[in-house]
């Protein structure tokens, strides 16, 4: 790993630094992150886990710029960006980052196949035709490109969530639960094309999951408790993870 002249290794394409954030005010007030600093390496495949309302998805959110924080840092390629304003955020979003959201947020008025290229469009990139080819024929959405969202079941939506975030082949892939509606053919399919999209593209993903399963599928696991950072497991095996995770509830 190299280390640039500001102390920061070249690998890390996300560093975040004292994150906190908190919800409401007064006495109904929730601290969702309480002090989190973490990086992710570039070109890994990262899993978030941690009990529920442990703060996985605001951090997802926070890293991707969709929310922000109330004080810390996120530096993203060398550049902070808490301190982006709405316009400059926007364009991050739409260059850089792709989402695959636990509500999977597609166009009902556009069909599966509009969906899938529409953050390409709109980034005004070329289509990658093979890229798009592979990733329908593996996601198993060849007979369904001509529906609509409401005319597929809650996996095939998922499933197009997922095309969508890969067909962009942006630099960090957000994915909060992508296998959670998938029987266990389809969410193999999905950990290992998002797995495929950091050895073959470089890119970084960054994945929610509660299963372990689907955690071990990463390079990394990185673990959250009460908004806190609850240490990371490297390398991770499904036992690994389910004995880091018994542990941490220990804690
Ligand atoms: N918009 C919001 N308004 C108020 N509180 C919120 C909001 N979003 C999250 N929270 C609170 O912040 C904490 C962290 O929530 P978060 O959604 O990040 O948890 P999570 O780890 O993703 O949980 P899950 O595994 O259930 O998806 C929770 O206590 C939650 O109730
Ligand atoms: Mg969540």
């Amino acid at each position: 790993m190299s280390i640039s002249a500001n102390g920061i290794s070249d690998d890390v394409v996300l560093s975040a630094e004292g994150l906190r954030k908190s919800f409401g005010r007064g006495e109904t007030a929730v601290t969702a992150l309480d002090d989190i600093s973490v990086d992710f390496e570039a070109g890994r495949f990262s899993a978030i886990m941690g009990p529920s309302g442990s703060g996985k998805s605001t951090l997802m959110h926070v890293l991707a710029g969709l929310d922000r924080v109330d004080s810390g840092t996120i530096t993203m390629s060398g550049r902070d960006i808490t301190t982006l304003n709405d316009r400059q955020l926007t364009q991050l979003r739409r260059d850089r980052v792709g989402f695959i959201f636990q509500a999977f947020n597609l166009v009902p008025t556009l069909s599966a196949e509009q969906n899938i290229e529409l953050p390409v469009s709109l980034a005004r990139k070329r289509i990658d035709r093979d890229w798009k080819a592979e990733v329908v024929e593996r996601l198993e959405l060849g007979d369904r490109l001509k529906h609509r969202p409401h005319e597929l079941s809650g996996g095939q939506q998922q499933r197009v969530a997922v095309a969508r975030a890969l067909l962009t082949r942006p630099d960090v892939i957000y994915a909060d639960e992508p296998t959670g509606n998938l029987d266990s053919h389809s969410g193999t399919e999905v950990l290992s094309l998002l797995h495929g999209a950091t050895t073959r593209y470089g890119q970084s993903i960054i994945m929610v999951t509660h299963d372990p399963m689907a955690a071990s599928h990463a390079d990394r696991v990185v673990l959250l408790k009460d908004g806190r950072a609850g240490g990371e497991v490297r390398q991770p095996t499904r036992e690994s993870v389910v004995s880091a995770l018994s542990e941490l509830s220990d804690q």
